[in-house]
């Protein structure tokens, strides 16, 4: 395995930052996906959303939340009075992780190493925005940066970690809305958009 950083890479802007996201071998991803994918969004916003890792979309088109699961978080963030543009999104883990079933890409999950080898590039992120607001979206973004035995839907909503933001909001992962059986889905939603107006300017 590759040494893995303990302290987040300095860099002085984003691009500096994103080339160096792009050549990393801390873990094997590198090797299956078309390209990592940084973060996106302005270097002041507010708020800061971490998701899990890029999808299929997402490794092909080299943006995150770009797929199903982005335009729901896109749809939430809107009905929860949030700007998606005024918002640093990224993830936890930079490249896609999946398995071939036919022609498709099945996701998988990333394990406990690849999240610690991704952490430098996060934290990187997250000094550097320096946000009020950090959003969790599901287990992978708890896991990395609150570490384990994080239950997201006992522990969801506010949560105390002032090490990382004045305010910080641990929710669901929007596929996890996906995949919800129908008769669920509505209720989840309203939470889901619950919980993000817990970032609304007071
Ligand atoms: N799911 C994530 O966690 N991140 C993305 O960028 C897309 C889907």
């Amino acid at each position: 395995p590759v040494e893995v950083p303990e302290n987040p890479p300095s860099f002085a802007e984003f691009g500096e930052l994103n080339r160096m996201i792009h050549a990393c071998r801390h873990c094997p991803l590198w090797e299956h996906a078309t390209a990592a994918v940084p973060g996106e969004g302005p270097e002041t916003a507010r708020i800061m959303i971490v998701g899990e890792q890029p999808g299929d979309r997402e490794d092909l088109e080299g943006r995150p939340f770009a797929g199903p699961a982005g335009k729901l978080l896109d749809r939430a963030l809107e009905e929860a009075g949030l700007d998606r543009s005024g918002i640093y999104v990224t993830n936890a883990v930079k490249h896609f992780k999946w398995t071939p079933r036919g022609k498709l890409r099945l996701h998988q999950k990333p394990d406990a190493g690849e999240i610690d080898a991704c952490k430098p590039w996060l934290l990187a992120e997250l000094s550097h925005i320096a946000p009020s607001v950090v959003i969790l979206l599901g287990a992978t973004a708890a896991r990395s940066l609150l570490g384990p035995g994080v239950q997201v839907t006992k522990q969801r909503g506010l949560v105390a970690a002032p090490q990382l933001a004045e305010r910080v909001i641990l929710t669901v992962h929007p596929s996890y809305l996906l995949r919800v059986d129908e008769l669920r889905k509505e209720v989840e939603y309203r939470q889901f958009v619950a919980d993000l107006k817990l970032a609304q300017d007071d």
